[in-house]
Order: structure tokens, then C-alpha cells, then sequence
């Protein structure tokens, strides 16, 4: 069930069934001279759809696409909030599910510059809950996709050298799988991008030239895409039942 295809009726009715939602979360940001700027919201995207056709009662919300991606700024469509607005938009996605009886926020993440905010934002949740003597009503959990049971030893076979940090070949073999018209091609030099610290933007730029990180994306292919999006779709919809049964302490 895909929330934005929903009525209200029907999310109501859901309701009665199941009071657990998965949230793709992600951002929208450069990818290097062949990934597309999409790439880490198109990632959990792809799988929390594909593990939906698979569970159909799977609920999956509107993906939140939009990240912490100031150091990516100096590339063109890159498109960031700062961490003080991310937590605030965060707490206030959460707050909405929550109105409606929702009690297990389980977000699919595809961005690994989001992790600490996405944190910092739950524990500001679950603060308010704290500071006022009452318990929080709901649970949040952060899931990158790489971290999926099962991804990351395909990705480390598929990939065992030039994988990186960022626009990895295994993302964007997920992209080249769902999306295959928008497949690019492009010389790479060097083959494998440099590593090194991550800054502010015009610090990255200096470093990253064509955006990479420590990356060969030359590797991707969508069949390598279609493998990685196969084990982590079935891998979350086990955790995301097992999330979903987690039963508060009386
Ligand atoms: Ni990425």
C-alpha cells in the first residue's frame, strides 16, 4: 500500500490492521559525472516499493527526499536543508504519522550524511516525551539500505575494489535497475576517485572534482542493481515486521 495512492479512508481503515509505516528517506544531491542527483532518495525509494509489490499490506509513505547535503552544494541540482531544519521537518513528519494512531516509524535511508541528524531528531522526540513525564506513543527506526541484511555481502562481491563512499556502483546499479532509460556513460579519471575528509562545499569541490568519492561507478550494471534491490527488499520486509511486533514495556 503506497500512502500517496491511498484515500484517507483507507489509511484509516489500515489503521485498524497495522500501525506501522516505512518512510524512504534520502536526499537530493550530486552523484558524480554518472549518478543521477536522485540516486539517495531513489534507493530506498526502489526497494521500500519493490518490498510493497511483495507485501502488499506493507505501508510505505511519500519519500522524503530532500537531505543534509551541504557539502554537495557547489554541484548543480544539489538541493539541501541544514541540519536545524532537517531535525524540525523530521520531528514534524513524525508528529503527523503519530496524530493518526501510527506507532512504528521505520525510515529507509539512502543518504549517509543524514544519519546524525535523523538521530539528533528522533532524541529530540523522545525528549519532549521525557521532559514531560509521559511516554512517547511511538518508535522510530533508522535503517540504511546498504545495511540491510544480506546487501552488503553482494555489494562486496559484486564490487570488491573501487566501491567508496560516494556514488558508490552498488547505488547506482539500483538507479540503472528501476530507471534504465536515464543509464549514463562517461570517462573517469582518475578510474578511482580520491578519498578524504568531507567540509563545506567549496572544500569538497577542491577535493571531489567530479564529485566522487573514493568510487569506480564504471561497475554498475542494472543486473548487479536488480540483485542488491532483491535481498534488501526481502530483508525489509522481515525487519520491518519484526519492528512492527515490538511490543512497548507495560
Ligand atoms: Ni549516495
Amino acid at each position: 500500500m503506497l500512502l500517496h495512492l491511498s484515500t484517507w479512508a483507507e489509511i484509516e481503515d489500515h489503521l485498524k490492521r497495522s500501525k506501522t509505516v516505512v518512510i524512504p528517506i534520502g536526499s537530493n544531491e550530486q552523484h558524480g559525472p554518472t549518478g543521477l542527483l536522485g540516486t539517495d532518495w531513489l534507493c530506498p525509494e526502489i526497494i521500500a516499493h519493490e518490498a510493497q509489490r511483495k507485501a502488499p499490506d506493507l505501508l510505505v509513505a511519500p519519500t522524503f527526499n530532500i537531505g543534509m547535503a551541504q557539502h554537495h552544494l557547489d554541484f548543480p541540482g544539489t538541493i539541501a536543508l541544514r541540519p536545524s531544519t532537517f531535525m524540525l521537518a523530521i520531528g514534524d513528519w513524525c508528529r503527523s504519522l503519530a496524530h493518526h494512531g501510527f506507532e512504528k516509524l521505520y525510515f529507509l535511508n539512502g543518504h549517509g550524511g543524514n544519519v546524525a541528524t535523523i538521530e539528533a531528531a528522533f532524541s529530540e522526540l523522545y525528549a519532549e516525551a521525557s521532559y514531560a513525564g509521559k511516554n512517547r506513543g511511538f518508535a522510530c527506526r533508522l535503517k540504511n539500505w546498504w545495511e540491510l541484511k544480506g546487501v552488503m555481502a553482494i555489494a562486496n562481491r559484486q564490487f570488491p575494489t573501487g566501491h567508496g563512499s560516494h556514488a558508490t556502483p552498488s547505488e547506482i546499479a539500483v538507479t540503472q535497475w528501476a530507471y534504465p532509460d536515464s543509464i549514463k556513460a562517461a570517462n573517469y579519471a582518475p578510474q578511482v576517485a580520491p578519498t578524504g575528509p568531507i567540509r563545506e562545499a567549496m572544500d569538497f569541490r577542491a577535493r571531489y572534482a567530479d564529485g566522487r568519492m573514493g568510487s569506480d561507478p564504471a561497475q554498475a550494471t542494472p543486473e548487479k542493481g536488480g540483485e542488491l534491490v532483491a535481498a534488501a527488499a526481502a530483508a525489509l520486509i522481515e525487519e520491518v515486521a519484526e519492528f512492527g511486533a515490538e511490543t512497548a514495556p507495560a
